[in-house]
């Protein structure tokens, strides 16, 4: 009766975003009664830190719409925040906020008249928006013998244009867990400024790098650098929504378009969130509750490793946030005798018969015949092993079967995936 079911015939083949899909698939077969080790969706599994959500309650009596640039309390604690960690001479203007960075990556894809780079394996809404967006996309692959990461070589085979391009560079990383060195954002940095390529920051997982040294590319080429930040991973506060772009002021036109998009979309994020996450970017308890959070992910993260690592598969030691991407091709002969050609084909049959979830790699852009997938060691009760963290106090390190107590079900998953190598 309508035309297209309503819908626009260019989007058609967008679909929900394909951790979401996985997330659903999970609860039909727990209703079903089955036994499911999650270690697929990409959230921090710790509670909020207290003041940040005693904050929110004390605001949530505002309802007044906030400039659309965002709150000046919290942009300047933002700005300060960047300042101090990365050496940076950021002021309360470069700094915009919105709803959650999911949306402000969008508006800048968007705000932006060149082509979108992307290395790949990559984070999974980053080739929708361009797409939706209408935006012309360069591919820079990498592989697991360069860690997932990008060279500066790869940075020099972009075809030149007359718009300024930009490059998405994503750190601590979403697949892998790994992220660069100093001396690799240099490299990076130095071509990007003779390319005059904008870099897209996203240090969504800086605050979780697992030794707290995140360093950002912004030190090294502070003029083209935009970093993305917000509340949803170090916070963990993914729902409320909260998002962070510090602009350089030779980007002002950039930061204006994206401030004038938001404006007539979305207006503000929320007032009450907002005025709690100035807390988070200037409440010195932020750093306690980091430290626990930090060494809680990489006591496990590292321990997930070491299991996979035995069974082996291939896969880096984890750098920060609290992925693995898992690559499986050492035992390609074995998986293809099962039918098993596949990345989707090998999380299927995984998650049938062992009921633990990873991710299919293809949905992060990698080939589908290559046998990766993503693995989120999340799937435990973050608000008792902060409990415990904290009661052990920070002067005295996790002990040994901290995360045989605290985070079994994690660890289980991964025995069950070696397990299940191990009897191909
Ligand atoms: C690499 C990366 N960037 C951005 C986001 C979006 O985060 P949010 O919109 O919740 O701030 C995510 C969330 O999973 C992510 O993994």
């Amino acid at each position: 009766m309508f035309t297209n079911g309503g819908a626009n015939q260019r989007l058609k083949n967008l679909s929900p975003s394909p951790t979401l899909r996985i997330k659903e698939l999970c609860r039909q077969l727990q209703t079903q009664g089955k036994k499911i080790c999650d270690l697929g969706l990409g959230q921090s599994p710790f509670p909020a830190p207290n003041f940040l959500v005693k904050e929110l309650r004390k605001n949530a009596h505002r309802v007044e719409y906030l400039p659309a640039p965002g709150l000046s309390s919290l942009r300047r604690a933002v700005a300060e925040f960047f300042n101090q960690r990365q050496n940076l001479d950021l002021t309360e203007n470069n700094i915009v906020i919105g709803p959650g960075s999911k949306e402000l990556l969008f508006l800048l894809q968007l705000a932006n008249g060149g082509i979108t780079i992307l290395s790949t394996p990559s984070w999974v809404s980053y080739q929708p928006q361009a797409k939706i967006a209408n935006k012309k996309i360069y591919y820079l692959k990498t592989d697991f013998s360069r860690s997932w990461k990008i060279q500066p070589k790869d940075l020099e085979q972009i075809p030149s244009s007359r718009k300024t391009n930009f490059l998405i560079l994503n750190y601590p990383h979403n697949p892998s867990g790994l992220t660069y060195s100093q001396t690799e954002l240099r490299a990076l940095a130095q071509i990007a400024r003779r390319r005059k390529i904008i870099i897209v920051a996203d240090e969504i997982y800086g605050e979780f790098h697992h030794q707290g040294k995140h360093c950002s590319i912004a030190r090294f080429y502070p003029e083209g650098t935009i970093i993305i930040s917000g509340l949803s991973k170090w916070g963990s506060a993914g729902g409320w929504r909260l998002g962070t772009a510090a602009f350089p002021p030779q980007l002002e036109q950039l930061k204006n378009t994206v401030i004038a998009l938001g404006t007539n979309t979305y207006s503000c994020a929320a007032t009450p969130i907002q005025y709690a996450a100035t807390q988070a970017f200037q409440n010195p308890e932020m750093k306690t509750y980091l430290q626990h959070t930090r060494r809680i992910l990489q006591k496990l993260g590292s321990e997930c490793f070491t299991i996979l690592n035995q069974a082996g598969i291939k896969v880096h030691p984890p750098q920060g946030g609290f992925y693995l991407y898992l690559d499986f091709s050492p035992f390609k002969k074995q998986l293809s005798k099962k039918g098993i050609k596949t990345n989707q084909q090998l999380c299927s049959r995984l998650l049938k018969e062992t009921g633990v979830v990873i991710i299919a790699g293809e949905e992060f852009l990698s080939h589908k015949n290559e046998l990766v997938a993503r693995l989120a060691y999340v799937d435990f009760d973050g608000k008792r092993a902060l409990a415990a963290s904290r009661h052990l106090g920070l002067n005295r390190s996790l002990p040994a079967d901290f995360s045989q107590h605290y985070c079994r079900r994690t660890l289980e998953g991964c025995q069950k995936i070696k397990h299940w190598i191990e009897n191909l």
